[in-house]
Parts: structure tokens; C-alpha cells; sequence
């Protein structure tokens, strides 16, 4: 018997990897985050599975399920939205697992964050403008920020920032992040990237407010930097004709000559 834990991506049921996809069609029981991973996924359980929304259970809950299925020797396929590395409750299950002595196997997501990128046609890194993503969040009333990762900590590199759980304190993260970028930086909401009921905001720090009504709850990324939107960039040396690389050696005497 084994828990599967399966990335359920961030909301079209296809966006969903094929081993995860075959995982859930193995398993007899099924336990998934109701309040985030979409339904359609759910259509991939084999018929008569035991299929329990764990949004309304406690972590003992939880467990008491899986130990049950564990008694009677049936795999679980255990669903959390996006990919399983982030904001997923899976680190505190893995614990519990492991003093049990259950075995698990893990299988990742798309995150909402790629589905936001592609919903923006975005590329988050671009040359000479920015290299690195902050995948963050502003506290919540579960969750407190350990000292030092303030969103001005993060703003003060530059880097792009996406911005998880944190619509609904949009004026507080402007605030914050003003200083850092500037106002006429670029911001993008996307809100349910990949359901049908997708929308995409784009504005800048200073209009942002201005552009975002109260509609816009929970499920929702806020993609901050200076690379959303613009056609200002570099092209990458990678692919420059001139460059002299590993898989296309140039020259007489190239840097990675080819064995013969
Ligand atoms: C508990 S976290 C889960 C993150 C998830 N594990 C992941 O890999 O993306 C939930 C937050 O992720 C973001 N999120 C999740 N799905 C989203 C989607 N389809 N579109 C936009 N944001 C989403 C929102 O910021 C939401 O508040």
C-alpha cells in the first residue's frame, strides 16, 4: 500500500502529468484538497473509488483515513493543487508518514505560477532585465512570514515576484513594493489561470489599485517585475550565431571540440 501524493495543477484538468493522471486511475481511494484542485481531475478515478474532499478535515482526519485505507491495503492517490513543493500541507503528512512507517511516492504539478506565465505569454526571465522569480506570500492568519522575508526584502533584488495568497491585501503589497520598483512597473493579476473562468489584469504599481475591483478573491497570482510585458530585451547569447558552444562548436579552434 502507498499514498501517492499527485500535483493536481492549477485548475484545467489537463494540465495534469500523465503519471499522475495513471496514479489516480490506479488508486481505490482518493483524498483531495477540495477547496483548490479542480473536479474535472477527479474524473480520473477508477469507478467506485472512495473519494473524500479533505477541505473540511483536520490533519488527524486526514490521517485516519490513510491509515485505514493502509489496514486494508488500498493505494491512495492524495490530490493537492498546483505542484506539491509549495503551499501544500504535504511536508506535515510526510512526517507523519515516515513515523508510521507508510510508504509514499510523490509526483509534481504545474504550479499556478507557470499557468499564470503562459496565460501572460510570458517569459518571468529575461536577459539583462531579470533572472530570478520570488515564489512568495504576504502573512496569513494561519500562516506568519519568518523575519527577513518581507515583501521589501525581496522587491529590494529586483527580482520578478509572484505573489500567492495575497489578493486580498493588493493595497498593502502596492505599498510595499512602490518603493522598490517604482510606479510605472509593470504587474499582471492573473485569477484562475487555466479554468475556464480565467482573467488577467495588467497594469502598473501605480495603477494598479485603480484597475482591480473587489471581484477579484482568493485564486489569484500577482506577477510583479520588469520584464511582464515588454519587447525591451536582450536576446540570450545562447542562440547567438556567434557563440561558440558544445552543441554547435565554431571555428578552427572551437571551445568543446567534438570527438571524432
Ligand atoms: C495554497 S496555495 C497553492 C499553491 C500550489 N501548490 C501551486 O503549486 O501553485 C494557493 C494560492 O496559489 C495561487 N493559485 C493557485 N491556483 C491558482 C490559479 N489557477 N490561478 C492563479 N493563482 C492560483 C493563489 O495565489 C492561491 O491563493
Amino acid at each position: 500500500m502507498t499514498v501517492h501524493f499527485i500535483g493536481a495543477g492549477p485548475g484545467a484538468a489537463d494540465l495534469l502529468t500523465l503519471r499522475g493522471r495513471d496514479l489516480i486511475a490506479a488508486c481505490p481511494v482518493c483524498l483531495y484538497a477540495g477547496s483548490l484542485v479542480p473536479e474535472g481531475v477527479l474524473a480520473y478515478c477508477p469507478e467506485g473509488a472512495r473519494i473524500v474532499n479533505t477541505a473540511p478535515l483536520s490533519l488527524d482526519d486526514i490521517m485516519s483515513e490513510i491509515v485505514t485505507a493502509h489496514r486494508e491495503g488500498e493505494d491512495i492517490a492524495r490530490l493537492h493543487s498546483g505542484d506539491l513543493s509549495i503551499w501544500s500541507a504535504m511536508g506535515e503528512q510526510l512526517r507523519r508518514l515516515r513515523a508510521l512507517q507508510i510508504p509514499f511516492s510523490i509526483t509534481p504539478g504545474v504550479p499556478a505560477f507557470s499557468a499564470a506565465a503562459a496565460a501572460l505569454e510570458a517569459e518571468l526571465t529575461l536577459p539583462g532585465l531579470a533572472q530570478s522569480v520570488v515564489l512568495t506570500r504576504t502573512p496569513g492568519r494561519a500562516s506568519a512570514m519568518p523575519e527577513g522575508e518581507e515583501l521589501a526584502a525581496f522587491a529590494a533584488t529586483g527580482a520578478v515576484l509572484a505573489i500567492h495568497l495575497s489578493i486580498h491585501l493588493l493595497p498593502r503589497v502596492i505599498d510595499e513594493l512602490t518603493p522598490h520598483y517604482g510606479p510605472d512597473c509593470p504587474v499582471a493579476i492573473v485569477w484562475r489561470a487555466s479554468w475556464p473562468d480565467q482573467r488577467i489584469i495588467r497594469a502598473t504599481l501605480g495603477t494598479l489599485n485603480a484597475a482591480v475591483g473587489t471581484e477579484l478573491e482568493r485564486t489569484a497570482l500577482i506577477l510583479v517585475g520588469r520584464t511582464l510585458g515588454t519587447e525591451e530585451f536582450s536576446e540570450s547569447r545562447l542562440y547567438a550565431a556567434d557563440y561558440d558552444r558544445r552543441y554547435r562548436p565554431l571555428g578552427p579552434t572551437p571551445r568543446f571540440p567534438q570527438a571524432s
